[in-house]
């Protein structure tokens, strides 16, 4: 119970947020679960690992600052491809999309795994209490061909590192004379809450409107999973119904880049979505980054 480590409420957290559980790895590394995800996500897709010609990780940090957890993700499922991590926060699903939509226009490569993998508790302060009852661990993956499945996507950056950042601890030096940075999750809650949900007004009108598509159209939104008041406070200015609005944040917590495979993974398996269904995608996050997209199942 998180209520026995800092002083806070079930009451709280579920009106603040809506989160009611979420999940913290304690023995596993983030490469099982990515590597979970990933043999999930390839067997759903009937692809064989030998027929990857690329594994994309998002990550805001893996089991090691090198070797990637692409890589080890590869050696795992016996793949034999590049393979390489990148960071773009809790946006990076949508960023992870956009890559691999251009590798594949581009002709270089014809099939890729996509995997969002992030262990978001190693990096809480458990002192903290605004942030500490936030986030949760896992994995989500997908594989992507050649398709006309993708309608519009968009990705945006606004450097900062005053609203959200996380510090690095580096090994000590003789010769550094930089003080040392403080390694916990730090966020300014209200305004990084007002941004996200400015960004995901405008992104999501922007990439329907590409998209050629409205409200009613859209069979769900799936957002990545900060905070339940989030989408609630977009909902009408979109046009949609509570119904549209995919919600994973009461059992999963914020579980940065992965939320989105996460919950579309569950809502497949409900039958909640399914093939031929409109959606979108939209997430924000650390960076300041942003992402939105329209998909066709
Ligand atoms: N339990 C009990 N009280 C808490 C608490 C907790 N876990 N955390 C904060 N509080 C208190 C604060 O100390 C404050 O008390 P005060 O009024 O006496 O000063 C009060 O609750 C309100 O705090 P505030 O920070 O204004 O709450 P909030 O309604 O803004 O909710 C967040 C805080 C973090 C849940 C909310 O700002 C949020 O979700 N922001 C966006 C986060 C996000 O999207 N992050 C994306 C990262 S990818």
């Amino acid at each position: 119970m998180v209520s026995e480590i800092v002083d806070t409420t079930d009451e709280w957290i579920t009106s603040r947020t809506g989160i009611k559980t979420r999940y913290v790895s304690t023995t596993e590394t983030l490469l099982d679960l990515a590597v979970e995800a990933s043999k999930k996500a390839l067997a759903s897709a009937g692809i064989e690992s030998k027929d990857l010609d690329m594994i994309i990780c998002s990550t805001i940090k893996g089991d090691y600052v090198t070797p990637s957890m692409a890589c080890l993700i590869q050696r795992d499922i016996e793949a034999k491809c590049p393979s390489f991590d990148f960071n773009a926060a809790c946006s990076g699903f949508v960023y992870g999309l956009d890559m691999a939509d251009a590798y594949i226009r581009a002709g270089k490569a014809e099939t890729i795994l996509l995997v969002s993998a992030e262990a978001m508790t190693r990096h809480i302060d458990w002192t903290d209490r605004a942030t500490c009852v936030l986030f949760g661990d896992g994995a989500g993956a997908v594989v992507l061909k050649k398709g006309d499945g993708l309608r519009s996507i968009k990705i945006t950056a606004k450097g900062d590192d005053k609203l959200l950042v996380i510090g690095s601890v580096f090994s000590p030096s003789p010769f550094a004379k930089q003080p040392q940075i403080d390694p916990a999750f730090r966020m300014n809650g209200g305004e990084v809450f007002k941004f996200a949900v400015s960004s995901v007004i405008k992104d999501v009108k922007q990439v329907m409107k590409e998209a050629g598509v409205e409200a009613k159209d859209i069979a769900m939104m799936v957002p990545h999973q900060a905070n339940l008041r989030v989408f609630q406070a977009a909902r009408d200015k979109l046009g949609f119904t509570d119904e549209q609005i995919a919600n994973g944040i009461d059992h999963y917590g914020n579980t940065s880049s992965a939320s989105i495979p996460l919950l579309l993974d569950e809502l497949m398996e409900q039958g909640r979505l399914v093939k031929g269904d409109l959606i979108v995608l939209t997430a924000f996050g650390g960076g300041l980054t942003t992402g939105a997209c329209v998909i066709k199942l």
